[in-house]
C-alpha cells in the first residue's frame, strides 16, 4: 500500500470532500494527523505570480521576474530557450514555496480577436504542443508542477464563463486538442485546468468526454485535474465527470454537496475516493522538492532579455536596421519610457525589475542625441499636440524610433478585442511622423495580431516586439543596434483586415453559443483554402542575413505510417552576420479521402549559422504527421497515397519539396451498411469487389430502362452507373432494380450482409 492509499484509507468522508475543494485561494486542505500537507499553487504562466498571503486573490505579488509572454516566446520557436525559462520559473516557484505554477496555456488563436492570446502559443496545434511540452520539461525537471490550461476549446474572452464553443468532434480532435494531447502524453504536467467555458453544452467542469473519456483513459493522464478559478458549478457532477480539485476555496457548502450526494447514493464514493488519491499523491511528491533556495534576479532578468530577443520578429526593413550608433534618434511614444511587457489579469506579476526601453537604447546608442517625445496619451484622448511634438523632433533627427504599444484595456483577459486596430492617435501619430521622416522604425508592443494597412508605406522598418517581459527594453535595443540578429517568426498569420480572419462571422457567438463554424480551417489552413492575401503570414519573419536552402531529402522515397520518415536540408548563411533560421516542413496531402487543409506544420528546427556556414537540418515527421482524425472511425487513420513534404522558410515561402508515398498499416473495419451509397462501396478496400459484382449483376434488370445511360466502365468491364443510381442507398438501388426485374432485395442484402461481416 502506498503512502497516499495509507492516509486516504483513514480519511473521513466529510475530509475527503474537503480535500476535493481548495482551503484557500491558492492552497489545498492538509491534514496533520495524517501527514498530508499542503499544495501550494500560483499562477502562470509567464513567472511566478505568488500573492504575499495564500488566501488572498489580490494582484499585488511577490517580485518574480516577469518573463516574455507566450505572444513573444512562441514566435522564437526554439523549444530549448522555453524549456530553460520553464527552469528559471521552477527556481523561482522554489524561493517563493509554490508548488504548482498555473501554466502553460495551450489554447489556440483561433481569432486575433482573444484578449488573452498573449497567454496562448499560436494558431497551429503542432507548434503549441512542442512549445508547450518544452515548458513543462523545464519547469518540472526541478520538481515544480504546471497547470496545463485551459481544456479545452477555451478560445475568446467574450462571456467565457457561460459561452459554449460547439464544435464538431474531428476539428476539436485535430485543432483543439493537439496540443494539450502532446503535453499530457509526452510531459506529463502534474495537473490539467479545466475551462470555464462549455464544450458542446457541458462546461468543461462536468464534461466527462474531455475529463475521463479523452485525458484519462485515451491519453493515460495520470495526474491531477483541477478547475479554473470558479468554474465548477455542481460540486458532485463535476466530480464524477472527472473533475478532482475545485479551486478557489474554501466553500463548506460545496463539500457539504458532496458528503450529501454520496449519502444519497447519487456520487460513487469512488469517484471522489479517486479524486482524494490523486491529490494526495501530488501534494505528498511536491512535498518531496525542496523549498525556499533563493533565485538569481539578475541572472534571471538577463535570461529573460535573451529570450526575448529571440521571439521578436523583423517584419519589414528596408536596410535601415541594424541601426549604427551615433547621431540624432528621436525616441517617440509612451511605451519607450513605460514598458508595455505583459497583459493584464491572472498572469499580471510584480517584476524583480523592469528595463526601461529608452534607458537601455542609449546604453547602446554610443554618443547619439537622444530626444523623446510621448507621442500618444495611455488612453483615448486625440492630442494632434502630442503629435506636432514627435513631428519636430522626428524632423530634426536622423532616425525616428516609435515605440507603440497597444493599450491594456484593449488586450486583456476576461474580454476580447473590438477591432485589430491600434488606436487612432497612434495610428495619425505613425502616419505624421513617418510622413516627416522616412527613416523611421516602428516597434510593437502587443499580444496577438494587429491590422497595419493604414500606415506599414510609411516606417523604413517594423519590428513586432509582443509583450516580452520585463526585460523587453534591453531586448529590443539589442535587436534594433544589431547586438542581436533578429529571428523570431510569426506563430500567428497577421492578417489585412478583420473581416478576413477565420473566425469572423462566427465570433463571438450568439445567445452564449459560438459555433466554430470554420472548422479545421484557423490561421494559415484558412488563408490557404480561400487564397486570401494576408499582411504577414504565419512563420514568416526577416533577418539581417539571407539563408539559403538546397534541394530536401529524404530517408525513404515509401515507407510505412508506422516508421515514418525524415526529411533533410542543408541550409546556408549567406549573408555577412551570423543568425538563426527557422525551418519549417509542412505536409501537403495530394488526394484524401476526408476534406483536409491543404497544408499543416509537422515539424520544425532552429539552426544558428555563421556567415558562409552550410548545416543539414533532419526533421523527422510519425505517423501523425499524415493522419488525420476520422470521426466515423473515432480514431487517428492514415491513407495510402503520396503526400508532399514542403519545406519552407515560412507558410508562404516553400523553399523546396519532396513527394513521399506512405503506407498505411491500418486495418479498419469498414463503416459501410446497406443505406450507404454504391459509391461508398466502390470506394471501400473491402465494400469495392462485392459492388462491382453486384452491379454486374443488375445490369441485365437495369439495361433496357437506362439504355446508354449505363456506360461502359474504363476498363470495359464494369459498368458505371449514372449517379443518381451511384448515390442512391445501396438498399434503394436494389428495390428500383427488382422493380425492373431485378433480383430478390432481401435476398441480396442478406448475403452483402454476411459477405461485409466476414471481410
Ligand atoms: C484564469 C486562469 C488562472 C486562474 C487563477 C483564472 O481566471 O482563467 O488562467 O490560472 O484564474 O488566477
Amino acid at each position: 500500500m502506498t503512502k497516499a492509499e495509507e492516509i486516504l484509507g483513514h480519511m473521513k468522508l466529510e475530509e475527503k470532500a474537503a480535500l476535493s475543494i481548495g482551503a484557500t485561494a491558492w492552497t489545498t486542505t492538509s491534514i496533520d494527523r495524517l501527514g498530508l500537507p499542503v499544495l501550494t499553487m500560483s499562477d502562470g504562466p509567464h513567472g511566478v505570480r505568488k500573492t504575499p498571503e495564500a488566501g488572498s486573490m489580490q494582484i499585488e505579488a511577490l517580485p518574480a521576474t516577469c518573463f516574455p509572454t507566450a505572444s513573444c516566446m512562441s514566435a522564437t520557436w526554439d523549444v530549448e530557450s522555453v524549456r530553460e525559462m520553464g527552469r528559471a520559473i521552477a527556481e523561482e516557484a522554489i524561493a517563493l514555496g509554490v508548488d504548482v505554477v498555473l501554466g502553460p496555456g495551450v489554447n489556440m488563436k483561433r481569432t486575433p480577436l482573444c484578449g488573452r492570446n498573449f497567454e496562448y502559443f499560436s494558431e497551429d496545434p503542432f507548434l503549441a504542443g512542442e512549445l508547450g511540452v518544452a515548458w513543462i520539461d523545464g519547469i518540472q525537471s526541478l520538481g515544480v508542477g504546471a497547470s496545463l490550461k485551459h481544456f479545452a476549446a477555451n478560445n475568446q474572452e467574450t462571456r467565457r464563463m457561460t459561452v459554449s464553443s460547439e464544435v464538431d468532434e474531428r476539428t476539436l480532435r485535430e485543432i483543439y486538442l493537439p496540443a494539450f494531447e502532446a503535453a499530457v502524453t509526452r510531459a506529463r504536467p502534474w495537473t490539467v485546468m479545466c475551462c470555464y467555458n462549455r464544450v458542446n453544452g457541458t462546461y468543461g467542469s462536468e464534461n466527462r468526454h474531455l475529463l475521463t473519456e479523452i485525458l484519462r483513459d485515451e491519453w493515460g493522464f495520470d495526474g491531477v485535474t483541477v478547475s479554473d478559478w470558479g468554474a465548477v458549478h455542481d460540486r458532485p457532477k463535476a466530480l464524477a465527470a472527472g473533475l478532482e480539485l475545485e479551486m478557489p476555496g474554501p466553500r463548506p457548502r460545496r463539500a457539504k454537496h458532496v458528503v450529501d450526494a454520496v449519502g444519497s447514493g447519487s456520487l460513487d464514493e469512488t469517484a471522489l475516493d479517486r479524486a482524494a488519491l490523486r491529490i494526495i499523491r501530488t501534494a505528498l511528491h511536491a512535498a518531496e522538492a525542496p523549498k525556499g533556495a533563493p533565485f538569481d534576479a539578475k541572472a534571471h532578468h538577463a535570461l529573460a532579455r535573451r529570450i526575448a530577443a529571440r521571439g521578436m520578429v523583423l517584419l519589414k526593413n528596408d536596410g535601415i536596421l541594424p541601426l549604427r550608433a551615433g547621431g540624432r534618434i528621436a525616441v517617440i511614444g509612451h511605451a519607450a519610457e513605460e514598458a508595455h511587457f505583459q497583459g493584464g489579469g491572472s498572469s499580471h506579476m510584480t517584476t524583480t525589475q523592469v528595463d526601461v526601453p529608452i534607458e537601455a537604447l542609449k546604453g547602446l546608442a554610443g554618443n547619439a542625441a537622444v530626444t523623446y517625445a510621448e507621442g500618444y496619451p495611455a488612453d483615448e484622448t486625440a492630442r494632434p499636440d502630442l503629435i506636432a511634438a514627435a513631428v519636430a523632433d522626428a524632423r530634426a533627427a536622423d532616425v525616428a524610433l516609435l515605440y507603440v504599444a497597444l493599450p491594456t484595456y484593449k488586450e486583456n483577459e476576461g474580454s476580447d478585442r473590438a477591432d485589430l486596430d491600434l488606436t487612432a492617435q497612434q495610428i495619425k501619430l505613425i502616419q505624421a511622423v513617418t510622413a516627416a521622416q522616412p527613416r523611421s522604425v516602428v516597434v510593437l508592443f502587443n499580444g496577438s495580431a494587429v491590422a497595419m494597412s493604414e500606415w506599414i508605406d510609411g516606417p523604413a522598418a517594423v519590428l513586432e516586439a509582443w509583450m516580452a517581459g520585463q526585460a523587453s527594453g534591453g531586448a529590443v535595443a539589442d535587436v534594433l543596434f544589431g547586438v542581436v540578429n533578429p529571428s523570431g517568426k510569426l506563430a500567428e498569420t497577421f492578417p489585412l483586415r478583420l473581416e478576413d480572419t477565420p473566425a469572423y462571422l462566427n465570433h463571438p457567438g450568439e445567445e452564449d453559443r459560438v459555433r466554430y463554424g470554420e472548422g479545421l480551417f484557423i490561421g494559415y489552413r484558412w488563408y490557404d483554402a480561400t487564397r486570401k492575401r494576408v499582411l504577414f503570414p504565419f512563420g514568416f519573419g526577416l533577418s539581417y542575413t539571407t539563408f539559403a536552402y538546397g534541394q530536401p531529402r529524404v530517408s525513404a522515397a515509401e515507407f510505412d505510417d508506422t516508421a515514418g520518415v525524415t526529411v533533410s536540408v542543408d541550409v546556408t548563411n549567406t549573408g555577412s552576420v551570423a543568425g538563426d533560421e527557422i525551418v519549417q516542413v509542412y505536409v501537403h496531402d495530394r488526394i484524401a479521402g476526408l476534406v483536409r487543409p491543404e497544408k499543416e506544420l509537422k515539424g520544425f528546427a532552429r539552426v544558428h549559422l555563421e556567415p558562409g556556414e552550410t548545416r543539414a537540418v533532419s526533421i523527422p515527421l510519425g505517423f501523425r504527421a499524415f493522419a488525420f482524425f476520422h470521426p466515423g472511425h473515432g480514431r487517428w487513420v492514415t491513407e495510402d497515397g503520396e503526400f508532399d513534404l514542403l519545406v519552407a522558410a515560412s507558410s508562404a515561402d516553400i523553399r523546396g519539396a519532396a513527394t513521399v508515398t506512405l503506407r498505411s498499416t491500418a486495418d479498419l473495419p469498414t463503416l459501410l451498411t446497406v443505406a450507404s451509397p454504391p459509391a461508398d462501396w466502390l470506394a471501400d478496400k473491402r465494400g469495392r469487389p462485392l459492388a462491382a459484382a453486384l452491379i454486374r449483376e443488375l445490369v441485365p434488370a437495369l439495361k433496357p430502362v437506362m439504355g446508354n445511360q449505363l456506360e461502359e466502365g474504363a476498363n470495359g468491364l464494369d459498368p458505371v452507373l449514372p449517379d443518381f443510381l451511384l448515390y442512391m442507398p445501396l438498399r434503394d438501388l436494389l428495390e428500383f432494380a427488382a422493380a425492373v426485374g431485378g433480383p430478390d432485395p432481401d435476398a441480396i442484402v442478406a448475403r452483402l450482409e454476411t459477405a461485409l461481416a466476414a471481410s
